[in-house]
């Protein structure tokens, strides 16, 4: 029997993938894994319960039993509501250091193949066309300029009821691309059979015309 249909979007923060993501599912009706959530909702558990980072043994313990469920607009943690707290740049960056350690990558890697059920799925991150769904039917990697991605993020967090600092945020992105290109496991780089699709000048529209290009392409008509 032919498995259920994975479209990967891949790329770096502030890039629109998550907007991408939200079209496609709603055009598709395939379901969403929000992968960057679940570093996030680690980040958030690790800094709940006082672990250290450098505790490898209990981060890694932590994330085999997370307890995050993906609700329809909401994301809980051990019964909390933490949608909105998951999104601070103080969380993200957490994120970004638990998410470099390989041993955290791996004890993640079984929850996130999980989401792949019929009639398909949008899976939205960093190593997902390379990593968690080599064999995804399509591969998108989106990329943007620094200075675009960090206006971007001031008006989502803007939109969201958050200040924000522009040239922080730049800094604040900058810095944690550098550490998601650059570790050893499972870094950012797009999977050779990715589309490449440069944001910087298009509307969102213009990106999810050229992705929707792509699922058709790839036999996935909606
Ligand atoms: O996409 P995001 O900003 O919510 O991701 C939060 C952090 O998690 C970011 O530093 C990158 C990391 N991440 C990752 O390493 N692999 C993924 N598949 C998704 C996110």
């Amino acid at each position: 029997m032919m498995s259920s249909p994975v479209v990967a979007i891949d790329g770096p923060s502030g890039v629109g993938k998550g907007t991408l993501a939200q079209w496609l599912c709603c055009k598709t009706g395939f379901h969403l894994l929000d992968s960057g959530a679940i570093y996030r909702a680690l980040a958030y558990g690790v800094s709940k319960e006082g672990i250290d980072i450098a505790d490898v043994e209990s981060l890694v313990t932590l994330a085999e039993s997370l307890p995050v469920e993906f609700k329809a607009t909401s994301i809980i943690y051990a019964g909390d509501d933490v949608t909105s707290i998951i999104r601070t740049e103080e969380v993200a960056a957490v994120a970004s250091k638990v998410a470099a350690i390989p041993e955290v990558r791996q004890s993640l890697l079984k929850r996130q193949k999980d989401f792949a059920q019929a009639p398909g799925l949008i899976a939205d991150g960093r190593d997902m066309g390379t990593v968690v769904f080599p064999n995804a039917n399509v591969k998108l990697f989106l990329t943007a300029s620094a200075e675009e991605r960090a206006k971007r993020r001031v008006n989502q967090l803007k939109n969201q009821g958050v200040s924000a600092n522009i040239a922080q945020i730049t800094q604040d992105i900058m810095e944690r691309d550098e550490r998601d290109r650059t570790r050893s496991s499972s870094p950012l780089i797009p999977a050779d059979d990715a589309l490449i699709i440069d944001t910087t000048s298009l509307t969102i529209q213009e990106v999810c015309d050229k992705a929707q290009g792509a699922l058709v392409e790839a036999g996935i008509d909606f």
